[in-house]
């Protein structure tokens, strides 16, 4: 077991742990890291207005994603390369996923494949679309992930090009050797040759993802799939109601962690206008900054059903793999508990926005 209190405990020892070009990707923003800096402030800066005299003695943070019990508000993000962080990768993060109680979300850019994470999950597996120039292989690839399990499809909007992230620039950020995209043809990433310093990663994007990924390919997908399809990385409530009225099943509020266009708002601040845009429409996910429980409590009473981690699950695994995962998790769980029983909270759907104020 990891001897961690806080998941900033967890940030320092995983921080000691990893190698600098692993430990500069995970923890990087974009250019000033204006935006990742500001998606913790901002839930800093909101105070909770709690209740008193509830009676709290029984408590239940769980609650449902399109139709899917999980044990908390609190889902496993999609981050990529968990490889970096330890031999057993994306299964070891699945297994500590179901450990907890709650849905994890595989990266199109992930080194397991698929069909063994669904084979160690015990909770829900929904996979994190890229869309690829190729559309034939992103076709395939979006038959790969239904054929193995995957319960939903994640469409992240905002990468049309990779954010520039100056320390994978400065490490010429690259897949270590044996290494590869297990779902996507093994497709390796490596800095191209030449004297321009750039991230292999970035360079990866440019020449493979479609950058002119538009609106009617959200509806292109959703006529090529069954599943309930959950639009990532909006900020504003125009493109939210776009996203409702192109047939997306949810909405991620997210800027990707501050990893693409830096000084963008924190997702907590822009929460409550979307919200309020979507009125129900479609359920509504939020991301990025999210450390403590009181965050979870947060981000539920400004109108989010759920949110997802990213960071702090990877440095569980960096740690401990799947019990580092299952132990990032936990101490969330913990600390949701105590807030949602110091708010006056006894569970989830009591959780309302006057508690901001
Ligand atoms: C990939 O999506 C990344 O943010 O590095």
């Amino acid at each position: 077991m990891i001897d961690a209190l806080t998941l900033a405990d967890l940030e320092a020892m995983a921080e000691a742990r990893l190698s600098r070009m692993a430990w500069d990707y995970y923890a990087s923003g974009a250019d000033e890291e204006i935006t990742l800096r500001r998606n913790l402030e901002a839930y800093r800066r909101l105070a909770l207005h709690y209740r008193v005299l509830v009676d709290v003695a029984r408590r239940d943070p769980g609650t449902t994603v399109l139709g899917q019990r999980v044990a908390m508000p609190v889902l496993v993000a999609p981050t990529a390369f968990h490889k970096l962080a330890h031999p057993d990768g994306e299964v070891a993060t699945a297994r500590g996923a179901g450990e907890a109680g709650t849905v994890m979300i595989l990266s199109t850019l992930s080194n397991s494949r698929i069909e063994d994470v669904v084979a160690a999950a015990t909770g829900p597996v929904w996979f994190q679309l890229y869309v690829y120039k190729d559309r034939a292989r992103t076709e395939a690839l979006v038959r790969r992930v239904e054929a193995a399990g995957a319960r939903a499809l994640v469409l992240t909007v905002d990468a049309p090009l990779l954010g520039r992230r100056d320390r994978d620039v400065r490490n010429r950020f690259t897949l270590p050797a044996g290494l590869d995209l297990a779902n996507v043809d093994g497709d390796v990433v490596a800095a191209r040759p030449g004297d321009v310093a750039e991230s292999g990663l970035a360079a990866y994007f440019a020449s493979l993802l479609d950058p002119s990924l538009s609106w009617k390919d959200v509806e292109w997908l959703r006529a090529c799939t069954r599943l309930p399809i959950v639009v990532k990385g909006v900020v504003r409530p125009d493109d939210a109601r776009r996203a409702a009225a192109a047939g997306a099943a949810a909405l991620v509020v997210s800027n990707h962690g501050g990893r693409q266009l830096d000084t963008s708002p924190a997702t907590i601040e822009v929460l409550p206008r979307i919200a309020d845009a979507l009125g129900g429409a479609i359920e509504l996910y939020v991301d990025g900054g999210v450390r403590r429980g009181t965050d979870v409590v947060k981000a539920v009473a400004a109108g989010a059903r759920a949110v997802l981690i990213g960071r702090p699950v990877l440095w569980g695994l960096a740690l401990d793999g799947s019990a580092g995962v299952a132990g990032a998790l936990a101490i969330l769980r913990r600390e949701l508990d105590l807030a949602m029983a110091l708010c006056g909270c006894p569970d989830v759907a009591s959780i309302s926005g006057d508690l901001l104020g």
